[in-house]
């Protein structure tokens, strides 16, 4: 796939791959740019709200969060049983820790709609896979603090300090993206099949969008034809700075940093779609699966699906740079 180096850079071209030299538009990571001027206000009020001892607390409660996982993981990996005693014990601290690291980004309460479907969830624990729509880093600790689940997350994620080791601990799955990663159809199977191991969350666009559209989904969440439980996140930035930009977007990484950091009040909701019982066409049949709740995220978004993925973010991200650079 080819990005055409246009000034905006709002389109990419997909000669490469299909010969149609059809463009399509790159909205899923086109950036809201901030002003100078809010820049500045969002460093100045950083500062004034206390971010950097809420960042150190946030440090403080994943560093707890490490000791207590490791100590749990000890004997166990991502395809054995933690027990039920200790599955309790990581689903509580799992909920909790999450909640109060998600409360020094402002966020204290989260709003849940169709809370008869999150009840029936912790009851039954029926669909052993959960799905999301994905803009930031934030969306993993709004998930964990209301269901304790590993995520199918890049092989890199392995390596960041804390994050990797909580992920590993709650039996995430790891996946290479440059490779072709069929083994993992048999993983997810065994996941959404055996009650005993920890849920699996992904998200099935395989990567971050900026609020705006919707990117075709993987078909790994599909692959094993078993029951899902869909999510969708929604934010609103609060208070003091309402312009905070709490989605992914294509630009400095300490900028999106600093957006999670600078309110003290900031809104979520999270909405529990119904859970989707496959039909035996669909077990059989996981595109038709995949379109089938795909479609679900568009009824309730309105949004266009691109056939983009994490490889043209990547190069998308590239040729931001050189633009810079150029410029
Ligand atoms: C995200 O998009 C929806 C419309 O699709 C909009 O109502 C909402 O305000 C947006 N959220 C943010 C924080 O930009
Ligand atoms: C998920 O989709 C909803 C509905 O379109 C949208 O309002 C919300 O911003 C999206 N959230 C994330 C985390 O991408």
């Amino acid at each position: 796939m080819n990005f055409t180096t246009d000034k905006n850079l709002h389109t990419i071209e997909s000669k490469k791959v299909n010969g149609t030299g059809s463009e399509q538009n790159v909205e899923p990571w086109v950036a809201t740019k901030m002003t100078k001027m809010q820049i500045f206000w969002m460093i100045f009020t950083f500062v004034f709200t206390l971010g950097p001892i809420r960042v150190l607390l946030f440090i403080l409660i994943h560093a707890i969060s490490l000791i207590f996982y490791r100590i749990m993981a000890i004997g166990v990996n991502e395809s054995n049983s933690y027990g039920k005693f200790r599955s309790k014990l990581i689903e509580k601290w799992t909920n909790i820790g999450s909640r109060l690291s998600i409360a020094t980004m402002g966020y204290y309460r989260i709003k849940i709609v169709n809370k008869e479907n999150y009840v029936n969830w912790k009851k039954n624990r029926n669909e052993r896979i959960i799905i999301s729509n994905h803009s930031n880093q934030q969306d993993i600790e709004i998930i964990l603090s209301l269901i304790a689940t590993g995520f199918i997350a890049k092989s890199s994620v392995k390596n960041i300090p804390f994050i990797g080791s909580i992920n590993t601990c709650l039996q995430g799955i790891y996946v290479d993206r440059s490779k072709k990663n069929t083994w993992i159809f048999d993983k997810i199977k065994l996941r959404a099949t055996n009650k005993k191991l920890l849920p699996i969350a992904i998200f099935p666009e395989g990567t971050c969008t900026n609020n705006k559209s919707l990117l075709k989904f993987k078909v790994g969440a599909f692959s094993a034809g078993a029951p899902i439980q869909p999510l969708l996140i929604k934010y609103k930035a609060g208070f003091p700075l309402s312009f905070i930009n709490l989605y992914f977007t294509v630009q400095n990484p300490w900028i999106i940093f600093l957006n999670l950091f600078t309110n003290i009040i900031n809104h979520v909701e999270v909405t529990f779609m119904d859970p989707v019982q496959p039909t035996e066409e669909e077990k059989i049949n996981p595109k038709l699966y995949l379109e089938n709740v795909q479609k679900k995220y568009q009824e309730v978004s309105n949004w266009k699906v691109h056939n983009l993925g994490y490889r043209d973010m990547v190069k998308y991200m590239e040729e931001m740079k050189k633009v810079k650079k150029n410029n």
